[in-house]
């Protein structure tokens, strides 16, 4: 968001408070995503998702590292039900594989594919724990990329379809409906560097993937709206950018970039047009024609809550054209940019201290951040949908475990993290926002799309030759929290 240039100065303060207090209403939840931790791709009727075809791709993922097994999520259900409710979670943030329940993107449901979810969430239910479902985390069904994916506006109306299949199986149970999760990386990452499934460096396919996602969002919308039987909120979770801009020409890289990460979705989602400058900006590259007659009016829809992701904080300035154009934007560097027409704009390297990511900490951008969304969309509740941290965590068999002798991930550093940004967001509901939850990424280690399985962000340890489960230091932390509302010593 652009609002952030002049309050660089809450970043020096210290973000580590304990004993904070939140609302009772407050949600603590943990989040995940079904091509992440389910395995089990080839089972049940699943049909194969462009992240399957990335991903047995040479040379796409690191270390070749594929979502064929992942956590086996799929098949240790229950057990995963009962870990989520030993840690005291109120809410379960999960997605469901477009490609499980229609496994070419269109045409009758898959029967196994809706049991399973069914059962997720009857489990979730039974356990006193919220479920928050998402519709799209990204796998995209491959039939409807062989057809043009995203940049084809006939993948909108297939999502509608989904959206109404869904909904009539569920509607009955889920209490939060999240369209999409970071549309910004589906189209960005997917279509212009090429860093995320379906690996296309085209700058343009990137615009008008932008563009179709809004308009899916704003039909999967209106269809579970039409077809669901309880009262649920309807929501999307944006990865919006935190931006910070360095020098004179800190303002103008920042509007620029903040018109394509943030405003190209916030703009048609809730102010029902795009941005003039982004439209100006990129009229190079498009005259933005396909956008429909009608689109804009079906993507602006009431939704109950905006989900935001946060991890970092963006520094942007105009290049000045002299020596190497840094471009430390904190998304995997594959050679193409994920940002089309602006060459021109450098991201730069900030201070540290870094997560395993690359990442910069800086709670200071979450509180700045939120601040600045409710600054725009004052009426608008809020809930951070994703925050956490991977760190190099190591397993120790030291005194301090659960027993003596027995395995423990004392994930200090996490504890910190989580801490620090759990304060920003504590100070952000006293500053008068209607804040409503916060789910932490993630619940278990799992599958980091372009990074496999190196990046651990997990608050539960995976052995990935065991697939054996284990609470690090961070869970007993966190279910601490959620049992109290309160942020642990
Ligand atoms: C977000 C994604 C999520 C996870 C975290 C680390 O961009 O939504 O799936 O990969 O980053």
């Amino acid at each position: 968001m652009s609002a952030t240039t002049d309050t660089q100065s809450v970043g020096n303060e210290d973000y580590r408070d304990a004993g904070l207090q939140f609302p009772e209403s407050f949600v603590f939840g943990s989040a995940t995503a079904s091509y992440q931790i389910e395995g089990a791709a080839n089972e049940d009727g699943r049909g194969p998702s462009i992240w399957d075809t990335f991903s047995h791709t040479p040379g796409r993922v690191v270390n070749g590292d594929t979502g064929d097994v992942a956590d086996d999520h799929y098949h240790r259900l229950e057990q995963d039900l009962d870990l989520m409710k030993s840690l005291n979670l109120q809410a379960y943030r999960f997605s469901i594989a477009w490609p499980r329940i229609q496994p070419t993107g269109r045409g009758p449901a898959n029967q196994a594919g809706l049991d399973f979810y069914s059962k997720l969430i009857d489990g979730l239910i039974a356990r006193g724990i919220t479920p928050v479902a998402t519709l799209y985390h990204w796998d995209l069904p491959q039939a409807l990329e062989d057809e043009g994916g995203w940049t084809n506006r006939e993948t909108a109306l297939a999502f509608e379809e989904y959206a109404r299949i869904v909904g009539e199986a569920f509607g009955d149970r889920i209490a939060v409906w999240t369209t999409l999760n970071e549309p910004w990386c589906s189209a960005y990452l997917g279509y212009a560097s090429g860093a995320h499934a379906p690996g296309r460096t085209e700058p343009l396919a990137s615009l008008k993937a932008v563009h179709h996602l809004n308009l899916a969002h704003g039909l999967a919308l209106q269809a579970l709206r039409a077809v669901v039987s309880n009262d649920p909120q309807f929501s999307v979770t944006l990865n919006l950018h935190a931006l910070r801009g360095e020098g004179p020409t800190g303002p103008e890289a920042v509007r620029r970039i903040d018109a394509l990460a943030n405003r190209a979705f916030t703009g048609p989602m809730l102010h029902g047009a795009y941005p003039a400058d982004l439209l100006e900006d990129t009229k190079t590259l498009t005259d933005w024609s396909f956008v429909h007659e009608g689109d804009l009016e079906n993507i602006h829809q009431k939704i109950d809550i905006l989900g935001v992701n946060y991890y970092s904080t963006t520094l942007v300035r105009v290049w000045s054209g002299e020596g190497e154009r840094e471009s430390a934007d904190g998304h995997k560097a594959v050679g193409a940019s994920p940002w089309p027409c602006a060459d021109d704009i450098e991201f730069l390297p900030q201070p540290g201290p870094y997560t395993e990511m690359g990442w910069n900490i800086e709670p200071s951008g979450l509180e700045e951040l939120l601040l600045a969304v409710h600054a725009e969309f004052p009426d608008q509740p809020l809930m951070v949908t994703e925050n956490g941290v991977a760190f190099d965590d190591v397993v120790t068999t030291d005194a301090g475990g659960a027993a003596d002798g027995a395995p423990a991930v004392h994930d200090d550093d996490r504890i910190d993290y989580l801490r620090r940004h759990l304060t920003a967001a504590h100070r952000v509901l006293e500053a008068g926002v209607d804040l409503r939850g916060y789910f932490v990424w993630s619940l278990m280690d799992n599958f980091e799309w372009g990074y496999g399985y190196s990046k651990r962000f997990g608050i539960v340890r995976v052995d990935y030759d065991t697939l054996e489960r284990l609470p690090k230091d961070s869970a007993h932390w966190y279910a601490e929290l959620a049992a109290t509302n309160r942020i642990p010593a």
